[in-house]
């Protein structure tokens, strides 16, 4: 029998999360993104991250039409862009702050996060209200130094006290 879902939320808020920023862009290159926890390395060879994204958030259907997005890895610093990615904005209103560039797919990527993963959709698997979205890394870009990592617990943002 399944647990019930306000136990399985509570159990979640306890599990901390790296704030990353997907990005996608239109074939008329109209950009979107959303804030996501929802992220992880799944494989090496060939060099593998995947990412969940809700059915209805309004970059879902570019990313699955286009077949790119990058996972932006945000520092500490980046708390107001996370928070126009998270619904305080929409759509090319997200990128008013921040120097965006594009790299191998064309998706853009945030030149200040701590690391920005290009990747293009190798497979899709739809679980209830998510795409898990694999993605085959096509480039990398490493912001020039490493600041602390911007997480989340518990429904609030923090960092990791013994780095830096
Ligand atoms: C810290 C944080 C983590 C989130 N993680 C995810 C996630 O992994 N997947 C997802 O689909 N939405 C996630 N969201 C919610 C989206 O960022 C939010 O729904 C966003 O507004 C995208 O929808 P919209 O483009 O329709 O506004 C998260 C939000 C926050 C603040």
């Amino acid at each position: 029998m399944a647990v019930e879902v306000d136990l399985f939320k509570a159990g979640m808020r306890r599990l901390a999360g790296h704030v990353c920023v997907i990005t996608t862009a239109a074939g008329d290159g109209g950009r979107n993104g959303l804030t996501a926890t929802a992220v992880a390395s799944v494989t090496v060879s060939p060099p593998t991250l995947l990412c969940c994204i809700n059915r209805t958030a309004s970059a879902f259907e570019t990313v699955k039409d286009t077949g790119r997005f990058v996972i932006n890895v945000m520092s500490e610093t980046e708390r107001e862009i996370a928070n126009r990615f998270a619904g305080g904005d929409s759509g090319e209103a997200r990128f008013t702050s921040g120097h965006w560039l594009t790299l191998a797919t064309g998706a853009p990527v945030l030149a200040s996060a701590l690391v920005a993963f290009d990747c293009r959709v190798s497979d899709i698997a739809e679980i209830g209200s998510h795409g898990v979205f694999f993605g085959e890394v096509q480039a990398i870009h490493l912001s020039d130094g490493i600041d602390r990592p911007l997480l989340y617990l518990q429904g609030a943002y923090g960092s990791f006290s013994q780095f830096g």
